[in-house]
């Protein structure tokens, strides 16, 4: 599809899946393992072969040199995991990309590649609960995948670098990965560029050093993120840096032909995540900031651990959206894609509680809104709560009738048990994972009532729901 000139994704519509539903949930039970054989995929019926099983992965240490004229990445992956069974040989995502070595625990690996899988067969076995390191040496032209949505996902090349995003499949263009999110862990990125650009990760910044027309930059994010937040963008970038009162390092990187633009934004960059933290509760990470790249194709903005990628200078709403999205989305986390609404109508409602509590129009408003749309309206297409295919995970239910959902709750519960049970959630899955059902749980322990049904409409039931 041709992505939308100014918007991010969260305001699109959902196009054609290409996978049916049905095929996808196939493929994913069609994962007969052989015993000490780690699968090929995480379990997700929308993307059966997002992930793998038989390990957790702990850390990433990840060395690319990238030459952003030939477009070449050479690199090395270090993977720092634990067997969760006994392995005599397990898969890696990995798509594209020409693999020249594998190590396990230092010795050399046999490995083959079969589609997006690298699989990997160690010279001795691995034993159940056994911690291991397998390091990849890897190069080529790195490609990003086109989503199910018609969307770029991945390592995308830019006229002066790379958009480096990666929801839902992209980690797997870039480095070899467990690349589902119920799979999170630390990550260290040494990122080398011809110097004059400048390579953008997750977390802190540990040093940046130039020598031989080519600068090194060191990225380090402690706290566990799943695979496709992390991001490694390059490109001619301003760079601006600061602390805020809270503590939490800013680091901002902005494309000069988004500057003009992006600047009066960025500006509120640390009042809202200081409003979010007085309703959300404390900002989950130690580092801060946005990378405004000036990537016009690729159509969305992405929630990059603490550090959002935006493709073009965002607008208020969409930096709101992104920030939201460091407490849901990214320090809580999707155990399956088909919780997504937890990220998207999360994320969607901040913005409305934003224009709320900022002079503009309330949240009830931006609910009647959407409420007033016939039956026969796109939002109405399909319930946001198990959406049904990898097209539909950032459609509009998924982000407004999400949103919806929301406040079909607040309203249910009043504004007290309803921001008690947000803070709630952050603060007892952070950094960690929550599901739908342990959300429902949460609501109706924090409010004492009955939740199941009103979820059940907005999540679950087709079709326009009546409204409480
Ligand atoms: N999570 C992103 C947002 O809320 C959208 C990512 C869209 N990705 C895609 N491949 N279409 O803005
Ligand atoms: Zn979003």
């Amino acid at each position: 599809m041709t992505p939308p000139r100014r918007q991010s994704a969260r305001h699109r519509t959902a196009v054609l899946a290409t996978v049916p539903a049905a095929v996808a949930a196939l493929l994913g039970a069609a994962a007969p393992t052989a015993p000490g054989t780690g699968a090929p995929g995480a379990g997700d019926p929308y993307f059966p072969l997002s992930g793998n099983g038989g390990y957790d992965v702990r850390h990433y240490d990840l060395t690319l040199r990238y030459d952003t004229t030939s477009r070449r990445l050479d690199a090395t992956a270090v993977l720092s995991a634990r067997a969760t069974q006994r392995l005599t040989r397990f898969d890696l995502d990995l798509k594209g990309l020409k693999v020249s070595a594998v190590t396990v625990d230092r010795t050399p690996a046999a490995f083959r590649r079969d589609g997006q899988e690298l699989v990997v067969t160690p010279r001795h076995a691995l034993k159940a609960g056994h911690e291991f390191r397998v390091a990849v040496a890897y190069h080529g032209t790195p490609k990003p995948v086109t989503d199910p949505d018609g969307s770029a996902d991945g390592w995308i090349p830019t006229d002066d670098g790379a958009f480096v995003a990666g929801e839902p499949q992209g980690p797997m263009t870039w480095f070899p990965v467990n690349g589902h999110p119920k799979d999170k862990a630390s990550y260290d990125f040494t990122i080398t560029v011809p110097k004059g650009r400048t390579a953008v990760a997750n977390g802190v910044l540990l040093g940046q050093r130039t020598a031989h027309g080519r600068t090194t930059f060191r990225w380090r994010e402690t706290q566990p993120m799943a695979a496709y937040l992390a991001t490694a963008t390059i490109g001619t970038f301003r760079v601006e840096q600061y602390t805020t009162r809270d503590g939490v390092q800013v680091y901002n990187a902005v494309d000069a032909r988004e500057a003009r633009a992006a600047g009066p934004v960025l500006k509120k960059l640390p009042s809202v995540l200081e409003w979010e933290s007085k309703l959300f509760g404390p900002y989950p990470f130690r580092a801060a900031g946005a990378i405004v790249d000036h990537a016009p194709d690729v159509g969305y903005a992405l929630e990059t651990q603490t550090r959002p990628v935006y493709d073009r200078a965002p607008d208020l709403g969409t930096l709101v959206h992104e920030s939201a999205h460091q407490w849901f989305g990214d320090s809580v986390s999707l155990t399956a894609w088909k919780d997504i609404w937890l990220n998207e109508g999360f994320a969607t409602y901040a913005e409305w509680l934003y224009d709320e509590q900022h002079g503009g129009r309330s949240a009830q408003q931006s609910f009647d809104a959407l409420y007033a749309r016939p039956a026969s309206d796109g939002l109405w297409a399909y319930p946001p709560g198990d959406p049904g295919s990898g097209a539909r995970i950032f459609g509009t239910p998924v982000y407004a009738r999400g949103a919806m959902a929301l406040h079909e709750l607040r309203r249910t519960v009043g504004d007290r048990d309803f921001f008690r049970i947000l803070r709630a959630w952050a603060d007892g899955h952070r950094g960690g994972h929550g599901t739908t059902a342990q959300f429902v749980r949460l609501a109706e322990e924090k409010s004492g009532k009955q939740l199941k049904e009103l979820f059940h409409t907005w999540l679950y039931t087709r079709g326009k729901p009546n409204s409480a």
